[in-house]
């Protein structure tokens, strides 16, 4: 892990100030990673959201669409190569106060993860230390990021030991393990209720439950949407199984090619679906039971970051494209205004007209 000390904010004007009453909001956020001495690619783009306390907002598209990047971003998490270059994020904290992750010194950085907001990525066996026990991954976070009086290893033991309940494991069979001994499901398991030993209030998950088979995953996002339910954390949940985000989600974002470019309710999403890319994803969910039809697929790939086309940068694989689309980008619109960052907007010019069309088939 590493960080960065804030670079200067610059360039564009963030979208306004922070959301009342909303736990995270996230203005005009550029992410780059510096590929070369003088060379830098932009993975994410000018991203802006809010997130209220206890929603959940899943994060879908396709890989190399700037999930994982804009996720490590917001806590600043990324490798040494990547930077927050422009924009806010603004966290309101447990104790009130709102900040700019980008501006937190590094012991307040140190205190804001795992206390305020915790990561779990995909496959924990790289997140856990492998010559360590499950126990002593428990005590050195507790021990690491309690403030206070040290307290006795019993007594952190027993508080794991509930955390391991929670998430449906056997703590007399997990604690004394290391990490390799565990099953895949187990460590996945067991680094959720690591996450979620100091009571963040924001809970990133990237692609959490990838690696593991559709029964473990399964059981994994239930538990999950209960214990959110429970503890009402917020959860931003990045997947590209877009069952899983209907699943576990009040609202989902869709990014391609480093922008968000569609935004709603999970119902939004799912059954109006306004962005061509939004909708192509989801037709190319296949079928989990039932006639074994070809889903249909979506040809081609994301744009490379280096080449972005100057319009829309789904055009070249677009089916409703016009010639505008090549060189005109289209804006983040609000198509449908509700409050707690649960609005429905979309970036694609052609919107209204395809909404038209839609209504009178
Ligand atoms: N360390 C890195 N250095 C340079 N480019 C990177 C690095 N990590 C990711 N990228 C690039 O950033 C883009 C977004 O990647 P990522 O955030 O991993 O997407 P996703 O999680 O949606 O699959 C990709 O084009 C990827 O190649
Ligand atoms: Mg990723």
């Amino acid at each position: 892990m590493t960080d960065h000390p804030a670079a200067p904010a610059a360039g564009k004007a963030p979208a306004g100030g922070p959301a009342e009453g909303a736990l995270l909001s996230v203005r005009g956020v550029d992410v780059g990673y510096r590929t070369g001495r003088r060379t830098r690619v932009t993975a994410v783009r000018d991203v802006s959201f809010d997130l209220y306390p206890g929603q959940s907002m899943a994060l879908v598209g396709e890989s190399g669409c700037g999930k994982t990047t804009l996720g490590l971003g917001l806590l600043r998490l990324l490798p040494r190569t990547g930077v927050v270059s422009s924009g806010e994020i603004l966290f309101r904290r447990k104790d009130g106060r709102l900040v700019d992750v980008r501006t937190l010194a590094r012991e307040d950085l140190r205190r804001f993860r795992w206390n305020e907001a915790a990561m779990v990525f995909q496959g924990a066996m790289n997140a856990f230390n492998p010559v360590l026990r499950i126990e002593d991954h428990f005590l050195d976070t507790f021990r690491a990021h309690e403030g206070g009086r040290r307290r006795p290893r019993k007594e952190i033991l027993e508080q794991s030991a509930d955390l391991l309940t929670t998430v449906r494991l056997d703590p007399a069979r997990v604690l004394g393990s290391f990490p390799h001994e565990l099953s895949g499901g187990m460590r996945q398991r067991a680094l959720i209720a690591l996450a979620l030993a100091l009571k963040p209030q924001l809970l990133i998950l990237d692609e959490p439950t990838t690696a593991l088979d559709i029964l473990t995953q399964r059981s994994i996002v239930e538990r999950l949407a209960e214990l959110r339910d429970e503890l009402r954390f917020a959860m931003v949940f990045i997947t590209h199984d877009l069952g899983l985000a209907a699943e576990l989600a009040d609202r989902v974002g869709t990014m391609y090619a480093g922008r968000m470019i569609e935004t709603g309710t999970t119902r939004d999403i799912f059954y109006r679906a306004r962005h061509p890319y939004t909708s192509a994803l989801i037709n190319s969910v296949p079928p989990v039971a039932g006639d074994l039809t070809v889903p249909q697929s979506l040809p081609g790939g994301p744009p490379s970051l280096t080449a972005l086309p100057p319009g829309c940068s789904f055009a070249p694989r677009c089916a409703h494209a016009v010639d505008a689309c090549s060189h005109t980008r289209p804006t983040l619109d609000v198509l449908r205004t509700r409050t707690e960052g649960l609005s429905h907007a979309a970036a694609c010019l052609r919107t209204h007209e395809l909404l038209e069309g839609a209504t009178r088939d």
